[in-house]
């Protein structure tokens, strides 16, 4: 199986910074990346309000950056919503869509899901298309039709050239935030599941990552699966130390 496939380690912030905090974090980021190896691409994404600050300092460095989310619209009177231009208009790369905590919170549903992805490509960003099923799904025997719906909703929106673009990543519900990250095994075999829905659809080449409760003494394992491109980091990428440990674990 290919292992060629660019290995990537996203920081996803959540609703956690300051100004002078941020510095520091960045800083230390940018300073300690030197040993993680070149192929691998490194990335945060931000609270909006920061996209300014990261661009600021982040210009120039190995670490892209990111939003969180971005509006299903291109433009109007939609109180409160960013668009994905507006994203893109500080040098951003990624826009996570489809997180569980939207999904959740926001009542997000796939099909809004995939407009926010096409948002995201039409403003030049790559989309982090995030899957994942719940404890109940999972004892229910019903993750691959839960992932698998989820990421077809994305996939029958667009074209198998968009598709190519995206990067996708699978976060176990139960395992965001639980300290319970999935097994390697656990994880791999819904990586090798989506990975051949992205076939399917002409494109098996898209970065999969994996989330869910990843930190630096089990990053090594899960990304040493074959169909594990990386991980969308949490509460770990808010320690530039434990970060740039996963980042290096990627290769
Ligand atoms: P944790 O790494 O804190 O479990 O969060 C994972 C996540 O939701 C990343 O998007």
């Amino acid at each position: 199986m290919s292992k060629q496939r660019t290995k990537r380690v996203i920081g996803n912030w959540k609703m956690h910074g300051r100004l002078a905090a941020n510095v520091a974090l960045l800083n230390e980021v940018v300073q300690g990346a030197g040993p993680v190896p070149a192929g691998t691409a490194i990335g945060v994404c931000v609270p909006f309000p920061y996209l300014a600050q990261v661009q600021q300092q982040l210009d120039g460095s190995r670490v892209a950056w990111g939003a969180q989310d971005v509006s299903a619209h291109e433009q109007g009177a939609y109180t409160g919503e960013v668009a994905a231009a507006m994203v893109a208009e500080f040098g951003a790369r990624y826009a996570i869509v489809g997180h569980s905590e939207r999904r959740a919170y926001h009542g997000e549903r796939s099909e809004v899901v995939a407009q926010k992805a096409l948002r995201a490509l039409s403003a030049g960003l790559t989309p982090v298309v995030c899957v994942g099923e719940t404890l109940d799904e999972r004892e229910a025997g019903a993750t691959e039709r839960v992932v698998g719906a989820q990421l077809d909703a994305v996939l029958d929106a667009m074209t198998a050239e968009q598709v190519a673009s995206i990067v996708v990543a699978y976060e176990p519900v139960w395992a965001i935030g639980t300290g319970k990250s999935a097994t390697a095994g656990q994880a791999q075999q819904v990586h090798a599941f989506l990975r051949a829905r992205l076939a399917a659809k002409g494109a098996p080449d898209v970065s999969l990552l994996y989330g869910g409760s990843v930190k630096p003494d089990n990053a090594v394992e899960l990304f040493a699966q074959p169909d594990i491109d990386g991980g969308l980091i949490g509460g770990a990428a808010l320690k530039a130390e434990d970060f740039l440990a996963i980042c290096r674990a990627a290769n």
